[in-house]
């Protein structure tokens, strides 16, 4: 039989796991990036230079190519293209509308809303006319950010109308569209729920608790899995998860959501029709709920079965996002003896020796992170705070070395 050949947008980093996945699996693989170089390519049977969010030319290289399906996992960026080829190929997809509810703020706020739901007051605005109005309308403290971007990438908090003119030109920088939302801040305490849906039944594969810097309420120290939920609160949010998931039409696939716990209601903020990034899709949900989503979403994509088994009690896991002094790094020590303590799955280092240690503007500005896996709550906290400890940091122009935290 010919092997399958599956269409994998994106050829960085975070899409290697993919490729690699894929291949394992006995697949052919073609990868499409914007970019002359990158990692996958040399891991794919096929590869060309196509930018992933133009649709029309990922059409033509897929139709060229004979594809078999279509996929893209790690990022929002290249969802609704995924989408529309699968669509345009007749070739199993979520949906090229679904697609844009879900890689949209704007349109999950408007049909989450439509459909009954709490939802944050927001006011989506496609030029600046009217701004103070609709932070006035909205209320401080607010959030303002950008429809279609990820990573918290241009998401200001405001607990005053100061600062407002600058917050909208940011949101409006990192939106692809143009649009930008204003939304009331929600009190209490985020969690986020990754997942699987088949033919329209969602499971859910893991829960945790999203705990943000004290000086940064927008930007996470750390996600913990699981998420400890009194049976009453599990209850309502797998409601509201269920809810969402509908509301916006995922029918088949993965997807990483965030709500807000604020007394009784779950408020929807953010969910993607993709894997958590920081290592949730290729590590955290699998060890946790026993499933390789990724396996399950490259199943998905060539059309085959799918079978989402998790285990009767989720294991634990730990994603602990460390600090740097401020300045430049000139040298790190450590690494190694941090990833080697047994439950340690990963060290991440966003910056690296020479780049600038700056304010936590968005999560990419945070120097890195420690992903533990084992079985309980208190393991993998103690097995991240150690490995955390032993990495050490040489500022520029100073001589000694001095711990994370
Ligand atoms: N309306 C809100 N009320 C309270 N907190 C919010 C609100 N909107 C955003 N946040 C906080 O800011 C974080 C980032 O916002 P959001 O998810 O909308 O942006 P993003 O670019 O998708 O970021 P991420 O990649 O972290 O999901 C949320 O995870 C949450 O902690
Ligand atoms: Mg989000």
């Amino acid at each position: 039989m010919k092997r399958k050949l599956l269409h994998v947008l994106g050829g960085g980093p975070w899409q290697l796991p993919t490729v690699r996945l894929a291949k394992s699996m006995g697949h052919r693989v073609l990868v499409s990036d914007m970019h002359r170089e990158r990692p996958a390519y040399a891991l794919a049977d096929h590869h060309e230079v196509v930018d992933i969010t133009d649709s029309e030319a990922t059409l033509q290289l897929a139709a060229r190519h004979r594809i078999d399906g279509i996929i893209c996992d790690t990022t929002d960026v290249g969802v609704v293209t995924a989408a529309f080829v699968a669509e345009r190929l007749g070739l199993p997809g979520i949906g090229y509308e679904t697609a844009r509810n879900f890689t949209n703020k704007g349109r999950m706020r408007r049909l989450t809303d439509a459909a009954g739901m709490v939802v944050p007051r927001y006011c989506l605005l496609s030029s600046a006319t009217g701004l103070a109005a609709a932070a006035a309308a909205v209320a401080y403290p607010l959030i303002v950010k950008p429809v279609d971007s990820q990573s918290g990438r241009g998401v200001s908090r405001l607990s005053a109308a100061a600062g407002l003119d600058a917050a909208y030109r940011l949101a409006r920088s990192c939106s692809r569209s143009g649009e930008v939302l204003i939304e009331s801040c929600v009190d209490g305490s985020e969690i986020i729920v990754d997942g699987f849906v088949v033919a329209g039944r969602p499971q859910i594969l893991g829960t945790a608790r999203k705990v943000p810097f004290s000086d940064s309420l927008t930007v996470s120290s750390r996600i913990h899995y699981p998420g400890a939920l009194p049976d009453a609160e599990f209850a309502r949010i797998r409601a509201a998860t269920g809810a969402t998931l509908s509301t916006l039409g995922l029918r088949d696939g993965v997807f990483h959501a965030e709500f807000m716990l604020s007394g009784e209601h779950v408020v929807p903020i953010d969910i993607a029709a993709r894997g958590g990034g920081v290592m949730i899709y290729t590590h955290v949900v699998p060890h946790v709920s026993g499933v390789n989503v990724n396996q399950a979403m490259i199943e998905r994509a060539l059309g085959e079965p799918v079978q989402i088994s998790p285990l009767p009690d989720p294991r634990a896991a730990n994603i602990e996002f460390f600090t740097m002094p401020r300045g430049r790094i000139a040298e790190i020590a450590g690494t190694d003896a941090a990833a080697a303590v047994p439950g340690v799955a990963a060290v991440h280092f966003n910056l690296q020796v020479g780049d600038q240690v700056g304010p936590l503007e968005h999560k990419d500005r945070r120097p890195g992170y420690v992903v533990t896996l084992a079985n309980t709550a208190a393991e993998v906290i103690a097995i991240g705070r150690q490995a955390v400890s032993l990495i050490q940091v040489r500022m520029d122009g100073r001589s000694e070395f001095v711990s994370i935290t």
